[in-house]
C-alpha cells in the first residue's frame, strides 16, 4: 500500500466509490484502490484525501468520470451468450411485438452497455427477425457511467476480437472491414442511442415507470453491493412494462434481490419476466431458508445404483439419528433476504424443535409441530420448506409436491423448493420436469451441490454417461464447500463424506460405461 496514504484513507475512498458508483471492492482490492487514489490525488492537485473528498463532492463530475473510467470493468463483445440472444429473437421479441402491435412501438434498454456491442447485437437481430421493423417505432438506448466507452460505442468501429462470436453471415451483412477493424453498418449504428447515466442515481427520465419492453443489464450488478443491486433492480422493475423482460449475466440472479419477476427458462438459459402489478408479493422472501447444524452427518452405507434418490434416502439407516445431538439454528441465506424480519423468535424456536424431530427421523412429530404453529408462521417460506423436507424424507412425495408448489407461489426463486420438486417429479416418473427443477435450483444457487448430484444420478440411470460424469464432477467440486445447513436439509440424512463417496462411486461406474 502507498506510503503516503493511511489505510483509513483507502477505506474511506472505497466507501465513497461504493456510494457514488455502486461498485463494491473487497479487501483484496485495497492495494489497487490505493494506487488509483494516489494517482488521482497527483493529477487533481489535491493536497490530501480531505481536499480530494471535497473536490469529488457535489461538483466533482469530471473527477468522477475519471474514476469511473479507471474503476469499471468494460469487457463485452457482440452476441455475448448466444443463448440469451436466441431467447430474445425466438421468444421475447415475438411476444413483445404481439403485445405492442397496436401501438407499434418497442423500447429497449441496455443498462451498463460498455462500448455498445450488446445494444447493437439487439438492433441487428431485430432487423433479422422482425420483417416489418421499419413500421415500428423502435428505440434502443444504451447507458453507461464510463464516458470513454460510450464514445467508442458512438464510433461503432470494432476489432476482430469484439466480433469473435458473431455468426459469419451477420458479420458479412452488417460490418465492413476498415483496415484490421470492422465498421458497423451506418443504419444499424444510427438506430441505437447512447447516453451517459449512473444506474445508482434515480434519474426520473431514464427510469420512467412502465417504459421498457426489455432491459439487458448483464454483468453489471455483479460488481455492486447487494443493497445497490436491489435498488437498481427495483428501478428496472418499475421501468419495465408488466410482462417486460430482464436479462442478467450468467453469474447474476434475482434470488434474494427481487420478487417482482417470474423466472423464465428457455433456450438453455435463464432470464426474467416482470410480473403484473396484481401478482407482486408484497413481503416475499427471496432466500432459500437454511438451518445450520454444527457438523454434517457421518458417512452412511450408500447404494444408489439403479435407484431413485428418494429410494436411497429411504433405504439409508442410522443417518438422521446421528445428527440428533446437534442443535441447528436459523440463519439467513447467503444473500440477505428482503422481508427477513418475519423470523420471529417464537417461530425460530418452534422450527428448531421440528428440525430436532427431523434429525431423529420422527417425521410424524416434526409435522405435528409444524402444523401446530400459528397460521402466519405455518405459511412462512422457511416453515413451508422445512415441511416439504420432512414430507420428502418420510416418503410423502405427493404432499411434499403440494407444499413445494405453495412455496414456489410465494417465492419462485427458492432453490431448495426447486430441488425438492425435482425429487418429487422423479418419483412421479417425470424425468424431464425433474431435470428442469434441478437446473433451476443449480442456477439459483451456484454452490448448491445436490441438484448436480441428482442430475448426475438421473443421467447415469438413463445411460447418458458423459452428462452424468459432468454433473457428478460438478457435485464433487461443490461438496467440500457446500453449506452445512443445505447438507442437513437436502442431503437425505447423509453427510458430506458419504455424499462425496457416493459421487465418486457413481463416476467410477460411468467410466466403465461406454
Ligand atoms: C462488464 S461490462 C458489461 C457490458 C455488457 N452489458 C455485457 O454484458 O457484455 C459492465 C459495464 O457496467 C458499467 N457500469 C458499472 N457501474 C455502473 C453504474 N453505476 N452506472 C452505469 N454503468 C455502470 C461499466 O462501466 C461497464 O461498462
Amino acid at each position: 500500500m502507498s506510503l503516503k496514504l493511511e489505510r483509513a484513507d483507502v477505506h474511506r475512498f472505497r466507501a465513497l466509490v461504493g456510494r457514488r458508483l455502486g461498485l463494491e471492492f473487497d479487501d483484496s482490492k485495497l492495494e489497487y484502490l490505493a494506487d488509483v487514489l494516489e494517482q488521482r490525488l497527483k493529477t487533481s492537485d489535491c493536497s490530501g484525501l480531505e481536499a480530494y473528498a471535497h473536490c469529488i463532492g457535489d461538483n466533482g463530475r469530471e473527477e468522477w468520470r475519471a474514476l469511473a473510467e479507471q474503476l469499471t470493468i468494460n469487457e463485452t463483445y457482440f452476441f455475448r451468450y448466444w443463448d440469451h440472444f436466441r431467447a430474445f429473437f425466438e421468444r421475447v421479441l415475438e411476444e413483445r411485438v404481439r403485445v405492442r402491435r397496436p401501438a407499434q412501438k418497442l423500447r429497449i434498454l441496455s443498462a451498463g452497455c460498455a462500448s455498445g456491442e450488446e445494444a447493437y447485437s439487439l438492433a441487428i437481430l431485430i432487423r433479422e427477425h422482425l420483417p416489418d421493423y421499419a413500421a415500428f417505432d423502435i428505440k434502443i438506448l444504451g447507458v453507461d457511467v464510463n464516458l470513454s466507452m460510450l464514445e467508442k460505442a458512438g464510433r461503432a468501429l470494432y476489432s476482430p476480437w469484439s466480433l469473435r462470436t458473431t455468426p459469419e453471415h451477420l458479420r458479412q451483412r452488417y460490418f465492413h472491414a476498415t483496415g484490421r477493424d470492422f465498421q458497423l453498418d451506418a443504419a444499424v449504428a444510427e438506430s441505437v442511442d447512447f447516453e451517459e447515466a449512473n444506474l445508482v442515481e434515480d434519474d426520473a427520465k431514464l427510469w420512467r415507470p412502465e417504459t421498457y419492453d426489455l432491459v439487458f443489464c448483464r454483468n453489471v450488478t455483479m460488481y455492486f453491493a447487494p443493497e445497490v443491486t436491489r435498488a437498481v433492480v427495483d428501478r428496472i422493475a418499475r421501468a419495465l412494462v408488466p410482462g417486460g423482460f430482464l436479462f442478467l449475466g450468467h453469474a447474476e440472479t434475482l434470488r434474494g434481490v427481487s420478487q417482482d419477476f417470474h423466472l423464465c427458462h428457455t433456450h438453455d438459459t435463464f432470464y426474467y419476466q416482470r410480473r403484473s402489478g396484481a401478482e407482486i408479493v408484497a413481503n416475499g422472501d427471496g432466500g432459500a431458508g437454511a438451518w445450520a447444524p454444527s457438523r454434517a452427518a457421518p458417512a452412511a452405507e450408500l447404494d444408489a445404483n439403479d435407484s431413485t434418490w428418494v429410494d436411497v434416502i429411504h433405504r439409508a439407516s442410522e443417518r438422521i439419528a446421528l445428527l440428533a445431538q446437534h442443535s441447528p439454528h436459523l440463519h439467513a441465506s447467503s444473500k440477505e433476504r428482503p422481508g427477513a424480519q418475519h423470523d420471529s423468535l417464537r417461530q425460530a424456536w418452534d422450527l428448531r424443535a421440528a428440525i430436532g424431530m427431523l434429525e431423529k427421523e420422527r417425521f410424524g412429530e416434526a409435522l405435528d409441530l409444524l402444523k401446530a404453529l400459528p397460521v402466519d408462521a405455518r405459511l412462512d417460506p422457511d416453515t413451508l420448506l422445512l415441511r416439504a423436507v420432512v414430507l420428502t424424507n418420510s416418503g410423502q412425495l405427493a404432499e411434499a409436491e403440494q407444499v413445494c408448489k405453495e412455496l414456489l407461489l410465494l417465492d419462485e426463486l427458492n432453490a431448495g423448493a426447486h430441488y425438492l420438486m425435482a425429487l418429487c417429479m422423479e418419483h412421479a416418473g417425470d424425468l424431464g420436469a425433474a431435470l428442469e427443477h434441478d437446473r433451476t435450483a443449480a442456477y439459483l444457487e451456484d454452490g448448491f451441490a445436490m441438484p448436480h448430484l441428482h442430475m448426475g444420478m438421473i443421467a447415469g440411470r438413463t445411460g447418458e454417461s458423459s452428462q452424468a460424469r459432468a454433473e457428478l464432477g460438478k457435485a464433487l467440486r461443490l461438496l467440500p464447500r457446500e453449506d452445512a445447513s443445505r447438507i442437513l436439509l437436502f442431503g437425505g440424512g447423509f453427510g458430506r463424506e458419504a455424499l462425496t463417496e457416493l459421487c465418486r462411486s457413481l463416476v467410477k461406474k460411468c467410466k466403465g460405461a461406454p
